[in-house]
């Protein structure tokens, strides 16, 4: 058995896709999440997938007596830490909120890290950190903090800011940051996925929504846009190839202090080719109208990965398609829709 890691937030989206990778890869796993925007059946989905089930500990991060208690004495080598809020626009009517959460939640876990003696953290961060700029392709050199549209991207900035300034005050301590672009996908089981508690914000879960007949159609925010077709151009990562981001970032710690890499493919899609993508894998027209554009949405955002691919040996290997009929598969299989 490998080293023990405890991931914040594990029963989540991107962070089970995570702890079954870790698993899979020998690692020893323990899950600390507050049920918030999970839900407890997904250890078992865990489970099923990698035949071991996580020690899990249903602890709110802004307690923070509970996260010590579960740091202690657990010998934890690192945190993953991808606990947080994550709405956009709720973080716009409730900044406070945010605040406490994401950013008052993570300070208690460093806390409980310095007094337990953990030294190593990776952390979900978001590409929203690089703000607006005068281009389409971001890399990590770029300047971040600037031009955030909202407050749930600032906490993932000061997050990044703080974890800057505990390894200047501790030699040993060590924080990867990674920067996320758009997670889409489920796990090739047809066990885990994208399964919020709360009202979706983003397309794919959306798209998901609308093919489910749940909601009649989907809204492309905008066709004005400076783009081939008019609409939206992100850089989607399957959520598998990320979650072995995670494990191939943390495999290097141990150098220097702090660590960023861009986790994205490096390729841009378009709203509609996301829309024709998912109706391809489905058989099916999947609903759409052209809406006015979102506030705050740019034109064209992707990523240059080529620093995690020299430095980690990483680059994603699949593909949009893929993410489509995964994406499939867990809603046939796990959330009853026929389709
Ligand atoms: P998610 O909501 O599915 O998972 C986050 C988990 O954290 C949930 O299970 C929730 O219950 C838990 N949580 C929230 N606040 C908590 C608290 N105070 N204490 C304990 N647990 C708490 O989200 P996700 O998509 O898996 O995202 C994981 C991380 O990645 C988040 O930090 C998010 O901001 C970041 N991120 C996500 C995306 C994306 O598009 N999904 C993009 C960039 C960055
Ligand atoms: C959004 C957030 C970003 C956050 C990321 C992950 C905004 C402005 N940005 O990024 O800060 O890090 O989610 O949580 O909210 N779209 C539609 N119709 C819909 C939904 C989305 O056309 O109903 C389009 C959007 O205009 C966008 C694309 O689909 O072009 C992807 O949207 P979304 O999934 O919300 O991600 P981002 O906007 O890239």
């Amino acid at each position: 058995m490998k080293a023990k890691i405890l991931i914040t937030g594990g029963t989540g989206y991107i962070g089970s896709h995570t702890a079954v990778e870790l698993i899979q890869a020998g690692y020893e796993v323990e899950i600390l999440d507050n049920l918030y925007n999970s839900k407890r059946e997904v250890l078992g989905r865990i489970t099923g997938i990698t035949g071991v089930e996580p020690k899990f500990h249903e602890v709110d991060l802004r307690d923070l007596a509970a996260v010590r208690k579960v740091l202690e004495g657990g010998e934890f080598q690192t945190v993953m830490h991808f606990a947080g809020l994550k709405a956009v626009g709720e973080s716009v009517e409730q900044p406070l909120r945010y605040y406490e959460n994401n950013v008052g939640g993570t300070i208690n876990l460093l806390r409980a890290m310095v007094e337990t003696g953990v030294k190593q953290i990776v952390f979900s961060s978001s590409a929203t950190v690089y703000g607006e700029q005068e281009v389409a392709e971001y890399d990590e050199t770029m300047t971040t903090g600037m031009k955030l549209s909202n407050p749930y991207g600032r906490t993932k900035y000061m997050i990044e800011e703080i974890l800057k300034d505990v390894a200047t005050s501790d030699p040993e301590f060590r924080a990867t940051i990674l920067r996320y672009f758009n997670p889409i996908g489920a796990h090739p089981s047809g066990l885990l996925g994208e399964d919020p508690n709360d009202k979706p914000n983003n397309l794919m879960p959306i798209v998901m929504k609308v093919a489910a007949g749940e909601i009649p159609e989907l809204s492309v925010y905008g066709n004005d846009y400076p783009t081939e077709d008019g609409t939206c151009v992100r850089d989607y990562i399957h959520v598998v190839d990320l979650a072995k981001g995670h494990i191939a970032a943390m495999e290097k710690m141990g150098g220097e202090q702090i660590q960023i890499y861009n986790l994205g493919s490096g390729r841009g899609t378009s709203v509609l080719e996301m829309v024709r993508a998912f109706s391809e894998a489905s058989g099916r027209a999947l609903p759409y109208k052209i809406a006015g554009r979102r506030a705050g949405d740019l034109p064209e955002f992707y990523a240059n990965p080529g620093k995690a691919e020299r430095e980690l040996g990483w680059k994603t290997e699949l593909t949009v398609a893929d993410a489509m009929n995964d994406t499939l598969n867990y809603l046939r299989k796990s959330c009853g829709v026929e389709i």
